[in-house]
């Protein structure tokens, strides 16, 4: 098969060594992006004289059919013609004869690259940008059903405060929030067209880069021609936000591994998002959550692969960028792999409320209620909360909670304390009370949930 760069050389390449070079394998997966390039690349080429109206409608007419065909996965790639962008020419060629040879006209695989992952992150981080409200919604909805489902709240894993469920499911809503306007302020950066920067320089021909823009929907163009070509910030960028989202949802998987484990018992993951074991006929295990824990790692991978990738290259394309591509399109594949298991997970799991509200009666939960009690008396805080430290204390060594303890005991350490402060001891009551904005009180949570719907 003949080179289409091959009038240079004497000699060729051995197979093994096309296959080390070619990026085929994987960029096929561009073959859409790469034609609907090549098809605004002919349009404009014609508007703009450089080929005539008649070669523009053969060139298409050939990319639509082939188009086609690579939908049907009919194309035959080879690694001999290393990339889409020479496998697509290539068969262009060979159904319309010589007329395909004048779309690589005032145009580079450079730029054609380029452009190709542009259009294709566009479209992908859209999809992604739904599937996080998909999940942002699940995650409404459990709320909803759990606003007065009491929840122990920890810090250091160690029982804190007593919160809603509701709250702390909607932690996880407004981190999701952010990690969707990311995304969607990437957009700016991704909505650029490069084509027409050619290998480097610009090209000699008349074209019009805003006409291959707008075609492609792209806002706007890049303003440098080296830049162009150069620039892989914005799959950085989106490596990077990638990252960030899903640290979010590993964190989401550990809570929800831990909440479903025995020592727990705060959720039961349905049976569709869960595994049983070969040996242990008793097992139901949080694989899933397991999983995207676990897959959190290559995401990271990718983002610190292609940050390494890039460093110290100079201007303006190298080989060595051929590898930005298998961790992008894996990220793509992980994000949304793992957005669609978690909006199902947590839309379909069970929330124990009954052993959630036993486990905050058993625990020292609400030991701040008794120090908050105090300084609303006008002991100072600190000294409030040395009382309620020896309060705790004596319960540890009595075996009993803070409720359990007679008025007398409490009246010892303070005369300010009275019979109410067993309404202050209530879980319920506790989180009832936190009204501040933004806290678990149950008409914050309501405020907060209003406003995340009102954002969805
Ligand atoms: N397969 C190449 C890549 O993915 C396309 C660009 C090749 N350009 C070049 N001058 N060799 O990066």
């Amino acid at each position: 098969m003949k080179k289409l760069w091959g009038g240079r050389f004497t000699g060729s390449a051995e197979e093994w060594v096309d296959e080390f070079g070619a990026s085929i394998g994987f960029d096929q997966d561009l073959a859409d992006q790469d034609i609907d390039g090549s098809i605004a690349h002919a349009t404009m080429l014609a508007k703009c004289g450089v080929i005539t109206e008649n070669e523009a409608d053969v060139i298409i007419q050939g990319l639509k059919e082939l188009k086609q065909k690579a939908s049907k996965g009919e194309l035959e790639y080879s690694a001999k013609l290393e990339d889409i962008h020479l496998n697509i020419e290539h068969h262009l060629t060979e159904l319309i004869g010589p007329t395909g040879g004048k779309l690589h006209t005032a145009r580079s695989r450079n730029d054609q690259v380029a452009t190709d992952m542009h259009l294709y992150l566009k479209e992908q981080v859209s999809e992604i940008i739904e599937l996080i409200t998909e999940f942002q919604k699940s995650l409404v909805i459990q709320a909803e059903q759990n606003i007065e489902t009491l929840m122990p709240g920890y810090t250091h894993l160690q029982r804190a405060q007593p919160i809603s469920f509701a709250h702390h499911l909607m932690a996880y809503f407004w981190m999701l929030e952010r990690d969707k306007q990311r995304y969607i302020d990437s957009m700016k950066r991704i909505n650029l067209s490069p084509l027409g920067a050619g290998a480097l320089a610009g090209t000699t021909f008349p074209i019009d880069r805003h006409m291959t823009a707008e075609i492609l929907g792209f806002e706007g163009i890049y303003e440098n021609s080296l830049d162009a070509v150069s620039d892989r910030d914005f799959i950085l960028e989106f490596l990077s936000g990638s990252s960030m989202l899903m640290m979010h949802l590993s964190r989401l998987c550990e809570e929800t591994i831990l909440w479903s484990s025995q020592e727990f018992q705060f959720i039961e993951l349905s049976d569709a998002f869960t595994t049983g074991s070969s040996i242990m006929p008793q097992k139901k295990n949080p694989d899933m959550a397991e999983l995207i824990r676990g897959k959190t790692g290559r995401v990271y991978g990718s983002l610190m692969g292609l940050l390494t990738v890039l460093k110290g290259l100079p201007l303006a394309y190298n080989k060595d960028m051929q590898e930005d591509k298998e961790g992008m399109f894996d990220t793509v594949k992980t994000v949304k792999g793992s957005l669609k298991i978690f909006a199902g997970m947590i839309g379909t799991m069970k929330v124990k409320e009954e052993k959630m509200e036993k486990s905050v009666k058993n625990d020292f939960s609400n030991a701040t209620e008794l120090a908050d009690y105090l300084a609303a008396k006008g002991v100072p805080f600190r000294e409030a909360h040395e009382i309620v430290g020896k309060l705790v204390l004596e319960c540890i060594q009595k075996g009993c909670y803070l409720a359990d303890l007679p008025l007398e005991a409490y009246k010892s350490m303070n005369p300010l304390f009275e019979e109410n402060i067993y309404q202050a001891l209530n879980p319920y009551n506790a989180v009832e009370r936190r009204n501040s904005a933004g806290g678990t009180g149950f008409s914050q949570v309501k405020i907060q949930i209003e406003k995340a719907k009102t954002s969805l």
